[in-house]
This record gives structure tokens, C-alpha cells and sequence, in this order.
């Protein structure tokens, strides 16, 4: 079942501005959109950035870090579920559309993941970190030291040790006993930001799956994978099972049909179709969901299974959440 709103995507529709007044699309420009209902408190935080005078990347990395200081979610940064040997390892990566990019890798004791991100973009020759030297290299840069295992994150992880088969298992997330986009079960951010002039920037950060074997690496902090950016075209994140996104280069394709002339929807939706016919059976039960920003400020998502939400909001401040439209359910 297609949700409607999912299948059309946002962005030509005249949108109700936080005064109240509803305003032409065009006035009010879409500024910031990023994953899950918790999307909203980021997205704040991000337009606040672009009204202090901040850039996309500001906006995007400030709206990042939101999620990640935060302790109750369990899948981004500080109480985000460990591996399997107990440990948080963080992955993250930003990007802009004038060819920046950083990322780091598995690194441990950073809150703020995006952060180091944006530092191995600006301040190494490099676009990734992984690691130890990812943890040395954020240390250095002046980012704490911090334990990102939470009491709440070490209960749920001592109680999966309990029954847990010390296995790879792909699909551990929609394992917990809550249904995808629940509070137990929702995933990485990744945030896109849009500012009047049309100039870019967007980023991803995650603790990853929960329970994941130590040294996994998924999608999110990958270019092309978990987030991707082109001048021009536009942008797109994802979310979900990470292993599902690298194997079709997801957000790369997202973009790429993008710039073939797709709308950010159907170019969401292609991906999820792609993926589909390409793991059949092996993708049921699994979520993935991809969030496109185009360049002249339409956004689209879709999801393999329902449950997945986006957050947009607008120059005005006027934010909505809504649920994608899913190819299963
Ligand atoms: N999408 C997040 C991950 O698989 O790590």
C-alpha cells in the first residue's frame, strides 16, 4: 500500500508558515529535512543555525548533533546500543555540494561523531577516518572523552547477551520487540539543508546496528551509501539496515535518477523497488527507507516497509512530520 503523501512528496504545495498563515511553497522555501520524528528537534536546531547566519553545513552538522546528545535514543550517539562487546562505535559523515566531504568511522568516545566528521573534511587531506585513529584524530581536535554507553543502552545490551546467538545477524533491529520507527527501533538521522540561495549540505550520523559485530561498518557513514550530494541535483540519506543501501550504492542511485529527471519520491521509491527485486525473500521483515532533497527544494521518501517518517521544515519555521509511502504493508 502506497501512503499518499509519500507518493506525491512535498515541496510544490502551499505550506502553512508557524505564523499560522498559510504562504505559496515558493515564499517559504522548504530549509531543512531529515529522518524520523526526532528530525523535528534537529531540524530546529538547524534552522536556527541558518537564522544565526550559519551555513548548510552549520545547519546540517548542528541539527546532527542534536540526536547525538541525546541519551534516550538508542541509535545515534550518546546511549546508542553497543556492539556486540559492549562498546558504542559511532559512523558519520557531511558533505556539501561544492565537493566537501568527511566521515569517520567506528570511532569510540565522541559524542558529537559529526563533529569529527566535519574536522577530517576540514582539516585533513583525507575524507575518512576509522577507528582508533578516528578516536585519536577527534581527541586531538579537542572533542572530549566520553562514555556513550548509557545504563539504560548496557541494560538492553546485557539483556539481548542473554538469549543472543553470538552470530552475525543482519536483521537484529526488527528483531527488538517494537515495530520499525518506534522509539526502540527508529535509526540514524540524516539531515539535508537547503539555504534560499539554493546552496547545500547535508550529513549522517549513527551508533549503527544494534548488537552489530565489533568493527562493522554500515551505510551511513559511506558517500554514496548513506548520504550523497550533487550540485545542482539535490541530495539523499538513508536509513534502516545499512547492508541493504551498500549493496545498490542507494543514495547514489537516489541522485542519480534524480538527475536522470525523477522527482525525489520517485527516485526513493526506484531505489527501494531495486533493492527488492534484487534480494527477494532475503529483504522481507527488513526496513530501509531513502529521504531526497532536490536542488530546487522538493522532497521525497520511501520506505520497503511502513513505519518510516521524515521531517520537513521550512525558512518560516512551519515543520511537518509525515510517514512515507512503503512498497510492503
Ligand atoms: N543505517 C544504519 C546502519 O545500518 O548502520
Amino acid at each position: 500500500m502506497i501512503d499518499r503523501r509519500g507518493a506525491l512528496g512535498l515541496g510544490a504545495a502551499a505550506a502553512v508558515a508557524a505564523t499560522g498563515k498559510a504562504v505559496a511553497a515558493e515564499d517559504d522555501p522548504i530549509a531543512v529535512v531529515s529522518t524520523w520524528n526526532f528530525g523535528k528537534a534537529a531540524n530546529a536546531a538547524a534552522l536556527a543555525t541558518f537564522k544565526a547566519g550559519g551555513s548548510p553545513l552549520d545547519a546540517v552538522e548542528a541539527g546532527a548533533r542534536v540526536p547525538e546528545a541525546d541519551p534516550d535514543n538508542h541509535s545515534v550517539g550518546l546511549g546508542g546500543y553497543p556492539d556486540r562487546d559492549g562498546h558504542v562505535t559511532c559512523d558519520a559523515i557531511i558533505m556539501d555540494d561544492a565537493g566537501g566531504c568527511g566521515a569517520v568511522a567506528a570511532i569510540e568516545d565522541v559524542v558529537h561523531a559529526i563533529t569529527a566528521a566535519r574536522l577530517v573534511m576540514e582539516k585533513t587531506p583525507h575524507t575518512m577516518l576509522v577507528g582508533e585513529g578516528a578516536t585519536r584524530f577527534a581527541h586531538e581536535q579537542g572533542l572530549p572523552k566520553a562514555n556513550l554507553l548509557t545504563p539504560a543502552a548496557e541494560k538492553a545490551w546485557k539483556e539481548w547477551l542473554k538469549t543472543a546467538k553470538y552470530q552475525p545477524v543482519a536483521n537484529i533491529e526488527n528483531a527488538l520487540p517494537s515495530p520499525p520507527g518506534s522509539v526502540r527501533n527508529h535509526d540514524t538521522i540524516g539531515i539535508m539543508a537547503r539555504a534560499r540561495d539554493g546552496r547545500m549540505a547535508a550529513a549522517c550520523t549513527t551508533s549503527g546496528m544494534a548488537f552489530k559485530m565489533r568493527g562493522r561498518v554500515g551505510d551511513s557513514p559511506q558517500a554514496g551509501c548513506g548520504l550523497f550530494i550533487e550540485k545542482g541535483v539535490g541530495a539523499a540519506a538513508s536509513t534502516g539496515v545499512g547492508e541493504e543501501v551498500i549493496r545498490i550504492a542507494g543514495t547514489a542511485r537516489v541522485v542519480a535518477s534524480m538527475r536522470a529527471g525523477m522527482s525525489p519520491m520517485a527516485a526513493c521509491r526506484e531505489a527501494c523497488e531495486h533493492i527488492a527485486h534484487l534480494r527477494g525473500d532475503a529483504i522481507k521483515e527488513l526496513q530501509v527507507g531513502f529521504l531526497a532533497l532536490s536542488a530546487t527544494g522538493e522532497v521525497g521518501a520511501f520506505a520497503l516497509m511502513p513505519g518510516f517518517t521524515y521531517a520537513v521544515t521550512r525558512h518560516s519555521g512551519a515543520t511537518e512530520v509525515s510517514p512515507s509511502g512503503s512498497l510492503f504493508g
